[in-house]
């Protein structure tokens, strides 16, 4: 079954190696994802005060993630951190307080850099935000992706074969897999519970 995922990139900029990384797994087709990228350069900095009557940017992100299966987070790595941008688009979508649209969200996170260790800080911290939203996060395989270069990408963008491509391809099937066992298990627990249910009516 096709899963509905929400990719958000961590770069907004034009030629963005991790947009293309993006754009590469969107690309696959066998791999039964159903991808959408979903853009965060325009949500206005995250301000509690504006939850009373949030800006339609910040409406328009929470629909899209909420009404996706599963996030796929791409992005860099600045100064061995999380870039702004993507922190302050999981900010918006955590709150208000009990309505975060990634709670119980299954994901995966993709970290890509030109420099040797693939943005493993930004990764990290990811996951670290993950944990406190209560997102399954796919453990294995994990990817930091280092010497990811404008040669990596043919003409149109897309990842040319070779091992980054693989891994890549590799990572989406295993990714479809989580989706898959998480959003099955959850539909047997609650027909078990129904079961159950009726068992003692
Ligand atoms: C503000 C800033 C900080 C950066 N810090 C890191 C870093 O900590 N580690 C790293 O591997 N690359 C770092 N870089 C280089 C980025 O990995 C590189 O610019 C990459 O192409 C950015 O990803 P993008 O192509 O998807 O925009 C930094 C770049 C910028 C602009």
């Amino acid at each position: 079954m096709a899963h509905k995922i929400a990719i958000i990139v961590g770069s907004l900029r034009e030629g963005s190696i991790n947009r293309k990384v993006a754009r590469s797994i969107c690309g696959l087709r066998n791999d039964n994802l159903d991808c959408s990228m979903i853009e965060i350069g325009d949500l206005p900095l995250y301000n509690q005060d504006l939850d009373v009557d949030p800006p339609e940017q910040w409406t328009r992100f929470r629909q899209q993630v909420g009404a996706a299966d599963g996030v796929l987070f791409v992005s860099p790595e600045y100064n061995r951190g999380i870039p702004g941008v993507l922190k302050n688009a999981i900010d918006v979508g955590s709150r208000p307080y009990g309505q975060s649209v990634f709670d119980k969200k299954p994901g995966a996170i993709v970290t890509a850099s030109p420099g040797s260790i693939g943005g493993f800080g930004s990764n990290h911290q990811i996951r670290q935000a993950a944990v406190f939203l209560n997102m399954p996060i796919m453990q294995q395989p994990e990817a930091y992706l280092g010497h990811v270069t404008d040669d990596s990408f043919d003409d149109s963008g897309c990842l040319t074969e070779g091992p980054l491509k693989q891994l890549i391809t590799n990572l989406a099937h295993a990714f479809h897999d989580w989706v898959e066992m998480i959003h099955r298990s959850r539909q047997l627990m609650a027909e078990d519970a129904a079961h159950r249910a009726k068992e003692h009516a």
